[in-house]
């Protein structure tokens, strides 16, 4: 296993991951995503998209908003119950999360450790004018309120036959005290959550069901198998709604924390919003009976997906740093070079194998399907190789001396290193193969 520096380090120099408002000596759990990391981010929210949402036909996606009324929040339970119990120590003011620290004192300067006082992690604004406490709002701690609370708007405008999901991919906050791990536990992050609505008789079947959806798709995005482990929650520990939790947990350098989580939410928020909003939130069935449906609901964070991914890709071999990461995942499918950057045949040769995988330009070609492509034409072909073997490329493609006789390219593959000769006109389904599987 690799340590977090390395992954942090990679992360930095090569553009995925800046830690938050660094010129002003940083915002702790913040981070900001550099071009790299985007495309990652984004490639992993697409993938889930289509395989939780596209690839069923009774998903509805929703883009819900971020602040709610706080009416929700009261009734969902969070305002209550999303606390945690919070140390402070008297002498340097640091403050921990006491369910999480070993230590009698302080981990900082050794000083005095008050006693445990609940903390509510949601955070706080306010909406209009004023400061008061009847303008107050929250920044939401899941997606899934907003979900619930559109649950009518869904039924009335698609009529969907039960069992049903709607899905949310968004973000969510968190004023989480306890700093470090890196993207592991944010202020703001990033979840893709699905409500699944069912009869109560069903939700074992389905619980089982969604248990091997996540387990297929930690296969799909490359997770490292022997790191992955499911731990059912004790009744102590589960949140507030919930009867049946799973937790998928991670072997991370830091040890083993929680990557997703599957619930069985029984029918906890639909019937505290029916009863609070007064409004009916219920399913009228075959026979015209009205039912509250239940709930499974997997959540998956998004950052939390992008340190496994990259932790479970990242080898060294030799010298050599490589990101094994899924082509799929990749920020770039290729990169093109032309062997020498002074010689101008080679270049414009180079530009026109660049030009015809890219998006840019165009150039009105129907039927294009563009590919991320980078293009480097600095240092030597080594520093190349080894600079998009660092960040995932599946492909490098060189433009030499021969592909201006015969229309050829060298291509090689990033896991081998192993290298072939391939048409221009047959590049471009080289790689798709290549990447498609
Ligand atoms: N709606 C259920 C829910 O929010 P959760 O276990 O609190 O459940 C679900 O969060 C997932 O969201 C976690 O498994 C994790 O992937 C991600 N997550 C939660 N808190 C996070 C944080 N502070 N930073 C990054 N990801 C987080």
């Amino acid at each position: 296993m690799t340590s977090i520096d390395k992954i942090v380090s990679l992360a930095k120099r090569r553009g995925f991951i800046f830690p938050g408002s660094e010129i002003y000596g940083g915002l702790a759990n913040t981070w900001d995503f550099g071009p790299l990391g985007l495309a990652l981010k984004k490639n992993i929210k697409n993938l889930w998209w289509s395989e939780f949402v596209e690839k069923s036909e009774n998903i509805y996606g929703i883009d819900g908003s971020i602040i709610l009324s706080p009416k929700v929040w009261q009734a969902s339970g969070h305002v209550e119950n999303f606390t945690d119990p919070l140390v402070e120590c008297q002498k340097c003011h640091r403050r921990y999360r006491a369910d999480q620290l070993e230590a009698k004192d302080c981990p900082n300067c050794g000083g005095k450790l008050s006693k445990p006082r609940m903390f509510n992690g949601m955070f706080r604004t306010f909406v209009g004018a004023t400061e008061e406490t009847d303008s107050i709002a929250y920044l939401r701690p899941e997606t899934a309120q907003a979900i619930f609370i559109n649950f009518k708007n869904i039924i009335d405008t698609f009529h969907p036959k039960l069992p049903f999901g709607i899905a949310q991919i968004g973000k969510a906050f968190r004023n989480e005290i306890t700093a470090g791990n890196f993207i592991f536990r944010d202020i703001e992050f990033e979840q893709m959550e699905l409500e699944f609505f069912t009869k109560e008789e069903d939700w074992q079947k389905y619980f089982e069901e969604y248990l091997n959806k996540i387990r297929s798709w930690t296969k799909l995005i490359g997770l490292d198998q022997k790191y992955l482990t499911e731990r059912e929650h004790k009744a102590d520990e589960r949140s507030h709604y919930s009867k049946k939790t799973v937790d998928f947990e991670y072997e991370f350098p830091f040890g083993r924390r929680e990557l997703y989580g599957l619930a069985y939410r029984t029918n906890f928020d639909l019937k505290t919003h029916s009863q609070k909003s007064g409004v009916e939130l219920v399913y009228t069935d075959e026979v015209g009976e009205k039912i509250i449906p239940h709930v499974i609901e997997p959540s998956l964070g998004v950052e939390r997906t992008m340190l496994a991914v990259m932790c479970s890709a990242y080898s060294e071999d030799g010298e050599r740093v490589v990101l094994k990461l899924k082509p799929q995942l990749a920020p770039y499918k290729a990169a093109v070079f032309p062997l020498l950057a002074n010689k101008e045949d080679l270049v414009k040769k180079a530009r026109s194998v660049y030009e015809l995988l890219t998006i840019y330009p165009n150039k009105g070609r129907t039927n294009h399907q563009p590919l991320p492509v980078a293009w480097d034409d600095r240092g030597n072909i080594g520093k190349r190789y080894f600079a998009q073997d660092e960040i995932g490329t599946p492909f490098c493609i060189t433009v030499d001396f021969d592909t201006l006789e015969d229309d050829t390219v060298t291509i090689r593959d990033r896991d081998s290193a192993k290298q072939k000769r391939v048409k221009v006109s047959n590049l471009k389904e080289e790689i798709l193969e290549g990447i498609n599987g």
